[in-house]
Formats: C-alpha cells, sequence, structure tokens
C-alpha cells in the first residue's frame, strides 16, 4: 500500500513518531514534509497530500496538524477526497468501512503519540465495507460534481 503523509509544524512531532512507526511495516510512505519546526501553513500539505490521493498516486493519505481540523477542511476540498479528522480507534476504522476515507487527521495537541499510532493502524487495517454505503458516497461524490437534488 503506498501512503502519502504531510504536516504543518504543529504536526511535525507526530508526524515522525508516525513515519517511525509506519517504518517497521510494509508500507510505502512518502513524506511532503514540513521538516523542521518553522511556522508553516496547513493548507499547502493537505493540498500535496489531498491531491496526490486524489491522482490515484497514493492510496490514502495522513495529515497531522494541531487539530486535525485545519487538514481535513482544506483536504476535503480536493475532488474524490473523503479525509476524516479521529480520536479514537473506532471512528478511525469505522470511517474506512462506512465512508470510505481516504485521507486521516490527526491532531498532535489532541492525541498522544501512543494512541495516533493505533488510530494510523486502525485505518490503515480497514477496508471498505460497499453495499449501502456505496450507494452514499455516491451520494457525496454527486454533490461534488454539481449535481445537488
Ligand atoms: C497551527 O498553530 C494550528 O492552527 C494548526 O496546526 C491546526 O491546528 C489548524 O487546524
Amino acid at each position: 500500500m503506498r501512503l502519502i503523509i504531510g504536516s504543518d509544524h504543529a504536526g511535525l512531532e507526530l508526524k515522525n513518531k508516525l513515519l517511525e512507526h509506519l517504518g517497521g511495516m510494509s508500507y510505502e510512505v512518502k513524506d511532503v514534509g514540513t521538516h523542521t519546526s518553522e511556522s508553516t501553513d496547513y493548507p499547502d500539505y493537505a493540498a500535496q497530500v489531498a491531491s496526490a490521493v486524489s491522482a490515484g498516486e497514493a492510496d490514502l493519505g495522513v495529515l497531522v496538524c494541531g487539530t486535525g481540523q485545519g487538514m481535513a477542511i482544506t483536504a476535503n476540498k480536493v475532488a474524490g477526497v473523503r479525509a476524516a479528522v479521529c480520536a479514537d480507534t473506532f471512528t478511525a476504522h469505522s470511517t474506512r468501512e462506512h465512508n470510505d476515507a481516504n485521507v486521516l487527521c490527526l491532531g498532535d495537541r489532541v492525541v498522544g503519540s501512543g494512541l495516533a499510532c493505533e488510530i494510523v493502524d486502525a485505518f490503515l487495517s480497514a477496508e471498505f465495507e460497499g453495499g449501502r454505503h456505496a450507494r452514499r458516497i455516491g451520494k457525496i461524490t454527486a454533490l461534488e460534481q454539481g449535481e445537488q437534488k
């Protein structure tokens, strides 16, 4: 599985912990930064990760900022991206299973690194269940494509 990960300065420490965690697994991981603690703008990283997922260059994305919220708000502007902020493992696997979420957003100022690793594991190991959920995703896609009823 190809993963793409990014953070702003507020998410850098957690991103580095996640990279270490993911490094021991079989994922191919691309890190788009940031790489320093200098203040940055989260939309720049959210846009890179979301665009790569939308274009099929990565299977799933992970974004980290202070709360995860700015990353999700930005990533969800990109067509085909369903970004979810998660602070617990139940939401993390459920949003893959039910919402076919393809970008996980985490808040470095919200969750500790141990829980964040478990949230990432829950997200990455879950699969979209399809069925009735596919119909609902179809409605999201229609809305995104301007076919609002
Ligand atoms: C940066 O201070 C902070 O605003 C950002 O990381 C994020 O939490 C925004 O949603």
